[in-house]
């Protein structure tokens, strides 16, 4: 099996950015943990990080016919992208929506998210676990 973990905006400044929000691990340091929990759980793991919307909506594209599974925090683009959501859409690749904050408790503007839609499953306000959590549920589904 092979995952694809998606990191959007702002989210290379993990450690630095609002740490009372987003905690003080860097993305390096995310990056080995789902590297390990991959490795742990048997699975292949592809990790892309980008700013920029158009590249975002470019990668889920380039998965359609090799990944099994998408973890994906879209970062500001969750409430925003209509893009994103149709490009997951296109590729019908099963994907799991993760946030570090619980962002259904935070300001309005963050309680749209246009992802969600084309999600299987939300974790929401877990921490950096809540991608390992959700690479662990796309393994299960996969594995039926
Ligand atoms: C976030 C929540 C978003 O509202 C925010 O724009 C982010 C990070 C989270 O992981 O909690 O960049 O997706």
């Amino acid at each position: 099996m092979k995952l694809l973990v998606i990191n959007g905006p702002n989210l290379n400044m993990l450690g630095v950015r609002e740490p009372d929000i987003y905690g003080r691990t860097t993305y390096a340091d995310l990056c080995e943990q789902i590297e390990a929990h991959a490795e742990k759980i048997g699975v292949q793991v592809e990790l892309y990080q980008s700013n920029h919307e158009g590249d975002l909506v470019d990668k889920i594209q380039e998965a359609y016919g090799k990944i099994d599974g998408i973890v994906i925090n879209p970062g500001a683009y969750t409430h925003t992208s209509v893009a994103i959501l149709d490009a997951l859409k296109a590729v019908a690749i099963p994907a799991v929506e993760v946030h570090i904050s619980e962002v259904d408790k935070r300001e309005d503007f963050r309680q749209i998210s246009y992802v969600r839609l084309a999600c299987c499953a939300t974790i929401a306000g877990h921490g950096l676990d809540g991608y390992l959590e959700a690479m662990d549920l796309l393994r299960e589904r996969y594995e039926g």
